[in-house]
């Protein structure tokens, strides 16, 4: 069964014994960040919290709990997303795309029911009140100051929300987008909209700036935990990420219409922030923020969102995460979409057998790739094909290795890469799109990537000495050993 919002996510953690109570008031001045920090760093991910009493930063008792590492674990992103292995997501996938169009009408109507999956579940609108608007304030009742919003580092320039799904729409082709873009509060009705300009969302306001007109936005803490993840996901501009969600869930997102902007917005969520971004006005510091990369990215220029409606269930639950030093929450969410995306990239490189983004390369700095190579040259196609592909063209240094590397093992995989590279031979440089994180680039957003040839080298590549094999004992010994393990008397 899909979990429908936060406190079904909430319940089912406490169910499986991941998550804990804090009772004790604990300030959002950031105690919260600096608790959850520990846990997050704890083996596993450690537990998902409910900080039941939060303390505002002024003093004073916040009116709703804070729930902090929903996320943090492989576990509990399974849970999340009602799969028992990230794996079986990723396999539903592979079953969708590797359709090919069958020859014949026979053929082509067994196909049907097949596509019917992926649209199978679109989002649906409910009539009546919501529950993310049991309770609605508008205009000059709206002030954000009363929200448990947290200040997570010390040199943040705010307090800031930091797991929403923001909801815009193409101004030209009507797609909806759901992005988790960190926002940071200004006063007691704006916040400043940190949409990267590589993301949908920025395009989106791209677009309407240019046109000149008036933007609806809405942001959306909490709903259903499949799409407060695929706000996360890169999904191709084309795809809204509540149809995406639905495809998880095997079950429709209930969607509601918005009360004072032109959008709709997810019925279960606990608290949506409805406003507008006017395009005549100048764009508004935002940060500095303790950022993914473990630094601070830096204060820069971003729109501001005017709120002009807060809409809550009753009794809501302020759904937070924090960014750090790795390893941190959102490791785990950008790992469950390692998993489930690595079909769909396998769709434009078949050779590809694994991919890895090891937690202290924050996403993009650093891919593990395995290949199952075929010709010379193959491991070159792959790391241009991986930086001509969606988000993946924002990855700093890509590392290809042959199929039998277990790329997931990050230990493993260095040990293989470093022991066959010549670094002036296989290493290359390009150029492209950085992320707007990367504070070592030599441009905002501009600058270099390697890429790294770490397969074995065939004589067409110029190698001509004989490559030695890997060492593995032969399986006889193994087995004796195995058979003669317990009278050895060595405890390991
Ligand atoms: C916790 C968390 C915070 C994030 N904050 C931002 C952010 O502030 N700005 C941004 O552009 N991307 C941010 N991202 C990454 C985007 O969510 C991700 O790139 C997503 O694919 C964007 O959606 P889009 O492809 O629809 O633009 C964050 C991701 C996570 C997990």
């Amino acid at each position: 069964m899909a979990l429908d919002n936060l406190r079904a996510l909430l319940d089912a953690l406490d169910a499986a014994g991941e998550l804990r109570r804090v009772a004790r008031p604990v300030s959002i001045d950031k105690e919260i960040t600096e608790i959850a920090d520990r846990c997050m760093k704890a083996p596993g991910g450690g537990p998902a919290l409910l900080f039941e009493h939060p303390a505002l930063t002024g003093g004073g008792a916040a009116s709703m709990p804070v729930a902090v590492n929903l996320f943090g674990s492989e576990r509990r992103m399974t849970l999340a997303l009602g799969a028992e292995r990230l794996d079986d997501i990723a396999a539903r996938i592979t079953d969708l795309v590797q359709m090919q169009v069958p020859e014949g009408m026979l053929g082509k109507l067994a196909l049907l029911p097949k596509l019917a999956e992926l649209a199978k579940y679109p989002p649906k609108h409910v009539g009546g009140t919501p529950p993310c608007q049991d309770v609605v304030l508008r205009g000059p009742d709206v002030d954000l100051s009363r929200l448990p919003v947290p200040i997570c580092w010390p040199q943040d320039g705010g307090p800031y929300i930091t797991l929403p799904g923001v909801i815009t729409r193409d101004p030209v082709s009507g797609v909806r987008n759901v992005g988790m873009y960190r926002v940071q509060v200004l006063g007691k009705s704006d916040v400043a909209m940190h949409w990267q300009r590589h993301k949908v969302g920025a395009a989106h306001w791209r677009d309407m700036a240019e046109r000149g007109e008036t933007m609806p936005v809405a942001i959306a803490l909490g709903g259903d935990p499949a799409s407060i993840y695929a706000a996360s996901a890169p999904l191709p501009p084309a795809i809204d990420e509540f149809l995406f969600a639905g495809f998880l869930r095997r079950e429709p997102v209930r969607l509601a219409q918005a009360v004072t902007c032109d959008l709709d917005v997810p019925a279960e969520a606990e608290i949506v922030l409805e406003g507008h971004i006017d395009p005549r006005e100048p764009l508004v510091l935002e940060g500095p923020f303790g950022d993914h990369t473990g630094f601070y990215s830096l204060a820069d220029y971003y729109p501001k969102v005017h709120i002009t409606a807060v809409t809550m269930r009753d009794a809501p639950v302020w759904p937070h995460t924090i960014v750090g030093r790795p390893p941190m929450e959102d490791y785990w969410l950008g790992h469950a979409t390692e998993r489930i995306f690595l079909p769909l990239l396998r769709l434009t490189l078949p050779e590809v057998v694994d991919l890895h983004m090891p937690a202290e390369g924050i996403f993009h700095n650093l891919v593990f790739v395995s290949i199952d190579k075929q010709y010379p040259g193959q491991a070159y196609k792959v790391m241009n094909g991986l930086w001509g592909q969606g988000l993946m063209a924002l990855a700093k240094v890509i590392v290809v290795v042959d199929k039998d590397v277990n790329v997931r093992d990050a230990r493993e995989a260095w040990w293989v890469a470093l022991n066959h590279i010549d670094p002036e031979r296989d290493v290359r440089f390009s150029m492209g799109p950085i992320d707007v994180l990367d504070h070592s680039s030599r441009g905002f957003t501009y600058g270099s990537k390697m890429g790294i040839d770490a397969t074995r080298k065939w004589k067409e590549e110029g190698f001509t000495r004989e490559w030695p094999d890997k060492i593995v004992m032969d399986p006889g010994t193994t087995a004796r050993v195995d058979a003669m393990w317990k009278e050895l008397g060595i405890e390991l």
